[in-house]
């Protein structure tokens, strides 16, 4: 089984940006992490960044053909934005969960709409760079019991 990491806009920067609200932890830190927890449990993460909606949108088309089980996305400020990152979610029909690192609830409003969240399987929200592993870990859990 395959899982595909994606990570929006300036989330390359993760560790460096605004660390008062998304921490010190890297994006390679939290790549490493999901790789290494999916290894263990005979799981493959495939992980992707872009700052481009479109190259969001191609990866998550391609997703289908390379036989990806389950997506894992932080589509950063795309969320609160994109139709076509929506659309394409539900055009490959591959089960995802939506995370965020910080609590957008607790930020200006306009992060309080998300594009996603009605059709995410789930949403991991305000736990910090830990919440990529809570859904590596809830996504391992949904693969083995087949409930995609
Ligand atoms: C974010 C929240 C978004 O509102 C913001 O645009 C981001 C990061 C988060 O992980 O907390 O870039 O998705």
């Amino acid at each position: 089984p395959s899982i595909l990491l994606i990570n929006g806009p300036n989330l390359n920067l993760l560790g460096t940006r605004e660390p008062h609200i998304y921490g010190t932890t890297t994006l390679q830190d939290v790549e490493n992490t999901c790789r290494k927890i999916s290894a263990q449990h005979n799981v493959t993460t495939e992980t992707f960044q872009s700052n481009h909606e479109g190259e969001i949108v191609d990866r998550i088309q391609q997703a289908r053909g390379n036989k990806i089980d389950f997506i894992i996305i932080n589509p950063a400020a795309y969320t609160h934005t994109s139709v076509a990152i929506r659309d394409a979610l539900a055009a490959v029909s591959i089960p995802f969960i939506e995370v965020h690192i910080a609590n957008v609830y607790a930020r200006e409003s306009f992060r309080h709409h998300s594009y996603l969240s009605d059709k995410a399987a789930g949403c991991v929200i305000g736990l910090g760079t830990f919440g990529y592993e809570a859904a590596v870990q809830s996504a391992i859990l949904q693969l083995k019991r087949g409930s995609n």
